[in-house]
């Protein structure tokens, strides 16, 4: 007697969006993906995926082969469709605010909550400032037809870029933000396939459900904060970060994970939630509470400036005129994601102060050349490292820590290296005659 799986709508097709929907599908549920975007509309529906997300293109023909994957840009059709609609749109920060954007949350339910037909829930998962699920229940309840029964309920996300696959498929934890059992169940309904795999669950009510991925994040990004403020300490006397972070790893308390120092977080998610989140602590009245979080931001930029300051200062002191050879334009390895991207950061920094950078990247490379043409872009590791007076590592691709450092030394005019992912092995290149540089290492 197990009640019919429940069908699903995914509203919003970016990366969190598209996954999702594909994931689902592959799963066994009937999923509808709903975009405003035509173009990305039309994309996803002839088995192209808009991303670079490993193992998602493989996923998207079998989902669409199924019969089980559809896309529309009609909320009516999607109103129609489904009894559990999850709205995965993005809020991004706002311009000239700390604040999130939430303008395409509300776009969502507004214009879905109209053509809600029967008894349906609508599931939050983008990431948003705390209140919003409370305040997203009243507009819902208001604007769905009078008579139809609509709840909503809250589950937030916390899938990485380049592991989207893997973590929405077998991820940690489901927080469930609910306020009634019915949605709980439906909820459960929903993930029913996921949960066999034996992931735990936990029912919270709205408001802790949209803390969790806030509070997640935040302390991901102080994690990486801390070790880089470490590395700030071990600059001034001459000690080693490296060593350091190694050190603290093997306490199993504190943990290797997100305790790489380097050049810091980027992206489209910590940088702007940790705002985000001050700022909204502000607004209630705790900002206090939060306040290392501003500190945090601080020290995370600071990385990009002293990244810059060490190919300076390993030039002389004039970065006009050199040339720069840049390693690295996504905010991470494997992915094409250039948003907030320290890389691409402290090389317009370098171009502006008249340093001749040469950007490459084995995936980003596109993204980077339409956000920047300022920049110059090469075609590899080796290329942009001709006559190079110094090659400065900016992303930890593998690309870039397998290259031979015997075999570069003989396209570059200096043999000077930063390392600004602590990434490579500096006893190697030092050995093959190179000066070897990373910020917290002597
Ligand atoms: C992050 C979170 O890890 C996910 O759990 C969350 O779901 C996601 O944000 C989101 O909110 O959507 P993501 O932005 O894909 O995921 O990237 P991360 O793997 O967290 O890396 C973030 C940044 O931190 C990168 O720039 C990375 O280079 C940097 N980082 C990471 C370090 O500098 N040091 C480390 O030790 C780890």
């Amino acid at each position: 007697e197990e009640e019919a799986a429940p069908r699903l709508t995914v509203i919003g097709t970016g990366y969190l969006g598209a996954t999702h929907a594909i994931c689902m599908a592959v799963l066994g549920y009937e999923v509808l993906g709903v975009d405003v975007d035509r173009h990305k509309i039309e994309q996803l529906a002839s088995g192209e995926v808009p991303i670079f997300e490993p193992g998602l293109p493989e996923l998207l023909t079998k989902a669409l082969d199924s019969g089980r994957l559809r896309f529309t840009t009609s909320f009516a059709e999607a109103g129609e469709f489904g009894d559990v609609h999850f709205v995965c749109v993005g809020t991004p920060q706002q311009a000239g605010s700390d604040a999130a954007d939430l303008t395409y949350v509300d776009a969502a339910v507004r214009s879905l909550a109209p053509h809600l037909r029967r008894r349906a829930l609508v599931v939050g998962k983008s990431t948003v400032p705390v209140g919003t699920a409370a305040r997203l229940t009243g507009l819902v309840q208001e604007l769905a037809p009078a008579g139809t029964d609509v709840e909503l309920a809250w589950n937030p996300e916390f899938l990485r870029e380049g592991f989207a696959v893997d973590d929405t498929l077998r991820p940690d934890r489901l927080v469930f933000g609910v306020a009634s059992d019915w949605a709980h169940e439906r909820l459960r309904a929903a993930f029913r396939l996921v949960l066999d795999l034996g992931t735990p669950v936990i029912r919270t009510d709205l408001a802790t459900a949209e803390l969790v991925k806030v509070a997640a994040n935040s302390f991901l990004a102080t994690k990486i904060s801390y070790i880089n403020a470490m590395a700030e300490v071990c600059e001034a006397v001459g000690a080693d970060v490296k060593d350091l972070a190694d050190s603290l790893a093997l306490d199993d308390r504190i943990g290797g994970k997100f305790l790489r120092p380097g050049l810091g977080f980027g992206g489209g998610c910590l940088p702007k939630d940790i705002r985000a989140f001050a700022h909204r602590a502000e607004e209630i009245g705790v900002g206090q509470a939060v306040s290392f979080l501003r500190e945090v931001d601080d020290i995370n930029r600071r990385r990009r400036a002293r990244t810059v300051d060490l190919v300076r200062d390993l030039l002389g002191g004039d970065l006009a005129g050199k040339r720069v050879a840049a390693w690295g334009a996504a905010f991470k390895p494997n992915s094409d994601d250039i948003r907030d991207a320290p890389a691409l950061d402290v090389a317009r920094t370098i171009h502006g102060l008249g340093g001749d950078v040469r950007v490459y990247d084995p995936v980003a490379l596109g993204n980077a050349r339409r956000a920047f043409p300022e920049l110059t872009y090469g075609e590899s590791a080796f290329d942009v490292a001709r006559d190079a007076d110094v090659v400065v590592l900016l992303t930890e691709w593998s690309d870039f820590r397998e290259v031979e450092p015997e075999a570069l030394a003989g396209v570059v005019r200096h043999k000077r290296v930063v390392d600004g992912r602590h990434a490579l092995d500096a006893a190697r290149w030092r050995a093959a005659g190179w000066e070897y540089r990373a910020l917290g290492r002597s």
